[in-house]
């Protein structure tokens, strides 16, 4: 099981912008970086309608796109889903899942595990899973105990990984758009175990590769913090994603 080949930035793009002001931001980006030499590899998880608009354009080795989440139902009549079917038709390289807004607000706890059964049995795009404890957990030094139920339940439907490429997110909802930030201590500790349970889990069937990423009020103060520590393949940046000024620091100098 390999790390990634490149550190990833990931933009998570929320709701926090209507259609039109997507579209302009991601063809900021697009100009800007489709063709300079840059290390790491950028991700952008727009929402569902500008991503159809976006993925037109953002045919770069640079810049890939994704969706925030995905439909745990293949086609059928599952109104105001989206389908995995119509994100691989987008060409969408990655998928977000079990984001904590989307366990908070629309009970994506429960789903979790059939949304990762359905994109890891039926696609190649990356699942990138969320995990992460509350400030009362965490203040109740519950964070790991936490962490490993999430991706017990996240991979309760998944026996085998070979071949793929998986991505965990660790996202402490207390760091979320908060502007506190992890240590690089305690997020190496969480990392570090989380890898450890992906190993033991997985034995002999293993991914190929097994990205772990931090995200919780990664800005411009913060970033920096996390480029030299190993056990941090790449960032889920939130609101700082939106300023391409601020996003283009973090990417240029991660
Ligand atoms: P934030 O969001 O960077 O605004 O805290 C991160 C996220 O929720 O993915």
């Amino acid at each position: 099981m390999k790390n990634l080949s490149q550190k990833i930035i990931i933009a998570n793009w929320k709701m926090n912008l209507d259609y039109k002001s997507s579209i302009a931001l991601a063809r900021g980006l697009f100009k800007a970086f489709d063709k300079k030499f840059i290390t790491n590899k950028i991700v952008v998880l727009p929402d569902f309608l500008s991503l159809a608009e976006i993925c037109k354009d953002f045919r770069s080795k640079n810049i890939s796109y994704g969706a925030q989440d995905i439909s745990p139902f293949s086609l059928g009549a599952y109104t105001g889903e989206i389908s995995l079917e119509s994100l691989k038709y987008l060409g969408c390289k990655y998928v977000l899942l079990g984001h904590s807004e989307r366990r908070e607000y629309f009970s994506d706890e429960k789903s979790i595990a059939l949304k990762v059964e359905n994109v890891i049995k039926n696609s190649d795009i990356i699942p990138i899973i969320c995990v992460g404890e509350n400030w009362s957990q965490k203040r109740a030094g519950k964070t790991w105990s936490i962490v490993e139920a999430q991706l017990k339940e996240a991979f309760s439907k998944i026996k085998n990984l070979r071949g793929k490429t998986i991505i965990i997110a660790y996202e402490p909802v207390w760091a979320i758009g908060s502007g506190k930030v992890v240590s690089t201590t305690d997020v190496s500790i969480v990392h570090g175990k989380i890898k450890e349970f992906i190993s033991k889990r997985f034995k002999g069937f293993l991914p190929e590769e097994l990205g772990i990423v931090y995200g919780g009020s990664v800005g411009l103060d913060s970033y920096q913090d996390f480029s030299e520590n190993n056990d941090v393949s790449g960032l889920l940046v939130g609101g700082a994603s939106l300023k391409i000024s601020d996003f283009s620091k973090i990417i240029n100098n991660f």
